[in-house]
């Protein structure tokens, strides 16, 4: 019996469980969630613990993913289980199609109808949601959110904890910066740079961010 362990019992958690329960990996599964024992469940599924309780319950027989939507929690609490010597999997729904010459590192899911092409390597704890194309040759860096039906062409890099909105789009060799957003169904023609929130068609950048997070 192997076991996988979701720390985060909302929305995005709901996805995970999902794609994991459609595999053939996992024969239970159950969540962690700071809401826990009042949030005691989710669909079909028990809530058992909270997050912090992980490296106590993970045993030789259970894998654990991060499924917390916002970009920099997820990796935050991913690089604190692995300082921890927790290991992180990966969840891929079988209807994702994925290269085998592609890399996936420890924390990334992968939802139904997503493809993933040759060469393309995604960093720790990113999302390729539902139906979105990481075309040939990307470099995805930690925390990337690929949001359901966005496409990036080939040889696209995408900075730390950046977030492609849904539906949005990105010219192949294009790069974007880190704690960047895209917003939905964007058309990206040129390089967007960090701390940026780019939109529309072509994407213009309409704030940017300081690393402090203030707006100019
Ligand atoms: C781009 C985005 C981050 C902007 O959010 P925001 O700063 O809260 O923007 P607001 O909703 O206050 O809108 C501000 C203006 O930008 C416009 N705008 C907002 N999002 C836009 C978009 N994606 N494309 C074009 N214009 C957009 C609004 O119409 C509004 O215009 P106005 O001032 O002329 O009325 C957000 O709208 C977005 O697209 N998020 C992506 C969400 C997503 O992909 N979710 C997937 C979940 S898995």
């Amino acid at each position: 019996m192997r076991r996988l362990l979701v720390l985060g019992a909302g929305g995005h958690g709901k996805v995970v469980a999902d794609a994991a329960s459609a595999g053939r990996k996992w024969t239970v599964i159950e969540f962690l969630d700071d809401r826990y024992p009042e949030h005691g469940a989710l669909e079909d599924w028990k809530v058992i613990a909270r997050p912090a309780d992980v490296a106590g319950l993970a045993g030789a027989d259970d894998d654990v993913i991060v499924a917390i939507g916002d970009n920099a929690r997820r990796l935050a609490v991913i690089e604190e289980l692995l300082s921890r010597g927790v290991g992180v999997t990966v969840v891929t729904h079988p209807a994702a199609v994925i290269s085998p010459r592609a890399s996936l590192a420890p924390g990334c899911v992968v939802f139904a109808g997503a493809v993933i092409n040759a060469g393309t390597r995604i960093g720790r704890g990113c999302i390729v949601n539902t139906g979105a194309i990481v075309d040939h040759d990307c470099r995805l860096d930690d925390a990337v959110h690929v949001a359901p039906g966005a496409a990036l062409g080939g040889n696209v890099h995408v900075g730390r904890r950046s977030w492609i909105g849904i539906g949005a789009s990105v010219r192949h060799g294009l790069s974007i910066g880190s704690d960047t957003m895209i917003g939905a169904g964007a058309a990206v023609v040129a390089d967007i740079g960090d701390n940026a929130v780019a939109m529309g068609v072509p994407a213009r950048v309409s704030t940017r961010r300081d690393s402090d997070g203030t707006v100019e």
